[in-house]
């Protein structure tokens, strides 16, 4: 079985990296994985690749930093030369991103069968571009991998028991990192409090409203001035807070692997983020977190108060810090307990 796989985003590389270390587990199936340069900083890209021993791609497009359309259009382009020349069994796409878009078009009008991974999850907000990605990619989809009971819903109540693909519930191939990592995390070279809190600001529904950016950034420093907040920072943000002149108190580090960033992770009081993956890392490793967005597709978290929306409003933001009684009974099964990968791999060599 032969699997071009597409990635581009942060995200996707810590996602493909567990399916990575499965698929080597079988001898009859090769992947080449192609990176669409989505992503390209060195601390958003390579070292994921060199720290956590993920194979290197076969293809780098060296598409990045672009607007949506031409982006996407160019993925498109230089994603349809490789795949007709590998010529897969399966295309594999990841998550919600504009180059998970690009590998789902190439490949259903290649007539190439396509698996999304993190399939069926909804915001039902379509003015988030991820929504519209994951729409669009589902609906091409032969198989999709749902990592929860509620992302399953959403396909079945969006009528996809009539359609000629797969849904299957495979669990959360972000818990299988998680698992695995854990053990092999890297203290970052700074000085930090004891008690800090962790925190990410990316979404473009954030950084791409002035108001909301400058209220959440306010609240965070309101914050600071009683527990520490220590941000990696997303490019993007970094550029939009710089530009605007937009005073920070807090400490604002670079990016930083997926081996600090799990350290950062297991050692912080408290996370604080409009961050997908990070909402679920936050449970796995049993902190509670703040959501700084207006809705969540990771829903089973809001339910069992492991996690709050408090969107970028500086007094529910405030609220939430101090007086939110989070659940602490992390024991429970959200994600399927670090078994996904190997569902995934079963599943694609029997469909
Ligand atoms: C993308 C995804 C988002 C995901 C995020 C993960 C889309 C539409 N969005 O958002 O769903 O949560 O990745 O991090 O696909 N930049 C750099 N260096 C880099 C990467 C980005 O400077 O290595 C800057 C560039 O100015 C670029 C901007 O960040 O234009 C935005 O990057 P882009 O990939 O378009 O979107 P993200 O915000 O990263
Ligand atoms: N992450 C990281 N270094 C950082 C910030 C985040 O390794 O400096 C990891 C984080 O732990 C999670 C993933 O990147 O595994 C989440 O990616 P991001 O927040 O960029 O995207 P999203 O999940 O929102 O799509």
């Amino acid at each position: 079985m032969k699997i071009v796989t597409i990635l581009g985003a942060r995200p996707q590389f810590i996602k493909a990296g567990s399916i990575s270390r499965e698929i080597l587990k079988h001898k009859n199936i090769s992947e080449t994985i192609v990176h669409t340069g989505q992503h390209y900083d060195a601390n958003m890209s390579d070292i994921f690749f060199d720290e956590m021993k993920i194979p290197k791609p076969d293809y780098f497009l060296g598409i990045g930093g672009k607007s949506h359309g031409a982006m996407t259009g160019q993925m498109i382009e230089k994603i349809e030369e490789v795949v007709l020349k590998e010529q897969p069994d399966w295309v594999l796409v990841y998550g919600d991103t504009n180059s998970t878009l690009a590998g789902a078009i190439v490949a259903s009008k290649l007539h190439i069968k396509l698996a999304h991974i993190e399939a069926g999850l909804r915001s039902f907000n379509t003015k988030m571009p991820e929504e519209i990605n994951r729409i669009l990619t589902d609906r091409v989809s032969q198989v999709l991998f749902c990592p929860t009971d509620t992302a399953m819903q959403n396909l079945m109540d969006e009528g996809y028991s009539n359609l000629d693909c797969k849904t299957v519930k495979s669990g959360d191939v972000m818990q299988d990192g998680a698992m695995f990592y854990r053990d092999l995390s890297v203290k970052p070279d700074f000085e930090i409090d004891d008690k800090y809190i962790l925190s990410t600001i990316h979404r473009a529904e954030n950084t791409d409203d002035l108001s909301r950016l400058k209220s959440i950034v306010d609240s965070l420093n309101e914050i600071n001035k009683e527990r520490q907040v220590v941000v990696p920072l997303h490019p993007r943000t970094a550029k939009i807070l710089e530009s605007n002149n937009i005073n920070i108190d807090f400490m604002i580090i670079d990016p930083v692997g997926y081996l600090q960033m799990v350290w950062l992770i297991d050692n912080c009081e408290l996370v604080m983020t409009d961050s997908g993956g990070l909402q679920k890392e936050a449970f796995f490793f049993e902190k509670p977190c703040i959501t700084l967005r207006d809705e969540t597709e990771w829903v089973e978290l809001i339910d069992n108060r492991f996690n709050v929306l408090v969107g970028a409003d500086r007094v529910k933001i405030l609220d939430a810090y101090k007086s939110y009684e989070f659940n602490k009974e992390f024991n429970v099964d959200l994600y399927g307990g670090g078994m996904a990968s190997k569902k995934i791999i079963a599943e694609l060599l029997i469909s």
